[in-house]
């Protein structure tokens, strides 16, 4: 009945790219569920694609010219996920001075996705159960039985099995959610993805900004291969499009690569990782993100150390392109960061680390999660 698209359609129309065998497989079982109005849960490390495939499933759907509402349930503060997913009715609580309608009564007849789902809070966890159940939900407060027709698309970045040894995630929940399950390898599972994305992401880049670009030279893409990508095809996208501006159009060859990505002979990706041995898979997740942060940290001090030596030497070709660049890299020049300052970059580099989920963030800095709001008010992030 309909007309069956051949692989690079979907690609095209989703824009997931990458062609290797694990890519054709997961497009393969996008593109058999895409057309249903089964849940769906897609699992992956961040940066993996996930939001991409939740779109995309939607967009290939009988249900993709409704709306597609997006939650990240880990960047809602725990006490009121409830009432934004369900609504609320007025004097609910303090607050709710007037009857408020919810994602899921927004999203009706398209499609909703719920983005960390493993963050969700075990009661809001029950009343997503009932709707998936039985399409039926009440708002916070409320008396009335609600029906909706939403299709529900979740994603995680941890493993939920674990979550529910841990009684963090409902059992019931998870196996509901897991019929139809997608699992988004990392990008060091599948190198073989590399090159294809390397060139979409130059070619995006260069149309959008209107810039003329050399391309890489072989050798720098084999080391790419050989990189780890702790941060995944986001971690690539950004490695593509800076690698294009700090060599300012020409060629990028091996050994700015190698320089930028740690690949010394001695000192291969593989070893910059944490060996955990002996050590709970929360210990090794704390120090993994420990040292991208340090990495990162790095990583933009050599940036700004490189736009400024570039801005010096710039005879404005690439002004337009660098003008915002450039006042952060030579007011950071000129006088030290204040600590404000360098607080202020620690936090909105470690919150878009974690796509904005506050909760991850402050553990990560080990701070309590008030405290974290403060400073995110404080500091206007
Ligand atoms: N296969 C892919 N093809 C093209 N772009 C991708 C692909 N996977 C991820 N991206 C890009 O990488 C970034 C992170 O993707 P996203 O879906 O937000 O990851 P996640 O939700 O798993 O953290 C986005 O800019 C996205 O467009
Ligand atoms: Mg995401």
């Amino acid at each position: 009945m309909s007309i069956t698209l051949s692989q690079k359609d979907i690609q095209n129309k989703i824009n997931f790219y990458g062609d290797s065998a694990k890519v054709d497989e997961l497009l393969q079982t996008v593109s058999m569920v895409a057309p249903t109005d089964l849940s769906v849960l897609i699992n992956g490390e961040s940066g993996t694609g996930k939001e991409v495939i939740a779109m995309g499933i939607h967009q290939l759907s009988p249900r993709a010219k409704k709306p597609i509402i997006s939650v990240n349930c880990g960047a809602i503060p725990e006490g009121i996920l409830e009432s934004e997913l369900f609504g609320h009715e007025k004097g609910s609580f303090t607050g709710a001075i007037d009857q408020k309608k919810g994602y899921f009564e927004a999203a009706n007849s398209g499609t909703i996705f719920l983005d960390e789902i493993g963050e969700m809070p075990l009661n809001t966890q029950v009343k997503l159960l009932r709707v998936l159940e039985s399409s039926e939900f009440m708002r916070v407060g409320g008396t009335v039985t609600h029906k909706v027709d939403v299709r529900v698309i979740a994603a995680s970045n941890k493993n939920l099995e674990q979550a529910v040894a841990n009684n963090e995630f409902r059992r019931d929940l998870y196996y509901r959610l897991k019929a139809i399950q997608i699992k988004i390898p990392a990008l060091r599972e599948r190198e073989e993805d590399i090159p294809q994305l390397v060139e979409i992401f130059a070619r995006n880049y260069i149309e959008k900004n209107n810039i003329r670009f050399k391309g890489f030279a072989p050798e720098a893409i084999i080391l790419m291969k050989e990189y780890n990508w702790p941060g995944n095809v986001r971690e690539l996208r950004n490695f593509i499009e800076t690698a294009i501006i700090l060599n300012r159009g020409e060629i990028v060859h091996s050994a700015y690569v190698r320089s930028s990505l740690n690949l010394y002979p001695a000192q291969r990706s593989s070893e910059l990782l944490p060996i955990p041995l002996n050590k709970t898979p929360e210990q090794a997740e704390r120090e993994l993100i420990y040292r991208t942060l340090i990495t990162l940290k790095l990583d933009i001090d050599e940036i700004k150390e490189s736009l400024i030596q570039l801005m010096h030497r710039s005879n404005g070709e690439f002004g337009s392109l660098l003008s915002e660049s450039q006042s952060a890299a030579t007011s950071g020049e000129v006088k030290p960061q204040s600590l404000n300052a360098m607080e202020r970059n620690m936090i909105k580099e470690t919150l878009s680390r974690f796509d904005g989920n506050r909760r991850k963030t402050a553990r990560a800095l080990q701070i309590s999660e008030r405290t974290l709001y403060r400073k995110i008010k404080e500091f206007g992030l």
